[in-house]
């Protein structure tokens, strides 16, 4: 069998299916080199700033290794802003969807949620709202989105900063999409890791 025997999904029957659940198990296995391909193709999007897209993504991930982050977290700053490729008005949605099956609840939430507040340093140049992040203030993770678009996102537009290269973070995304989808041990709901670990950051330098 290389191909299903149907043309309408209501006729397949179990040989169908178990058939394609191989092959998506298989297809998924490269969900981490696609997004690593798509990071790339950033480069080309979205010019004007002193660095790429992709210069950004990576100095946000090489600010949050530095910081001592664990893997979930750098791996969400490499990708927040992937979204911008397809999604241009919900670029935070779109990478936090990407995310969710295989981060902390932790750090989808801050992904889908970080334009909003990145509108704090500059709403009030584009007819914004820069205090749109108010919404969420008593959400229990608005200080780690708060910290995030201070520490790791607003930061990284410095072409002179000493980022490190997209391969260095490449063995991190295929670990974190290689982890079994909404696995509750990952997931931790409510869970709050802190984005800087001192100890790590000094291991790490
Ligand atoms: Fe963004
Ligand atoms: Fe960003």
């Amino acid at each position: 069998m290389d191909k299903v025997k149907f043309t309408q999904m209501k006729d397949g029957d179990k040989e169908d299916y178990d058939f394609l659940t191989e092959h998506e198990v298989e297809y998924t296995k490269g969900t981490a080199d696609r997004l690593l391909k798509a990071l790339v193709e950033l480069d080309e999007g979205l010019s004007g700033y002193k660095i790429t897209r992709l210069g950004h993504s990576v100095q946000s991930a090489t600010r949050a290794w530095r910081d001592g982050a664990d893997v979930g977290w750098v791996v969400s700053a490499l990708l927040h802003d992937i979204g911008d490729i397809y999604a241009p008005y919900n670029h935070d949605e779109y990478a936090a969807t990407i995310l969710r099956p295989f981060v902390r609840e932790q750090c989808a939430w801050v992904v889908e949620k970080h334009g909003d507040f990145q509108m704090l340093y500059y709403g009030q140049h584009v007819g914004g709202n820069p205090d749109k992040r108010d919404t969420y203030k008593a959400h229990p993770y608005f200080n780690d989105c708060a910290d995030f678009c201070e520490r790791w996102d607003q930061s990284s537009f410095d072409p002179e900063y000493d980022t490190l290269p997209i391969e260095f973070f490449a063995p991190m995304v295929r670990e974190v999409f290689a982890r079994k989808p909404y696995d509750p041990d990952v997931i931790r709901p409510d869970v709050r890791e802190p984005m800087q670990n001192a100890k790590r950051a000094a291991e790490r330098a």
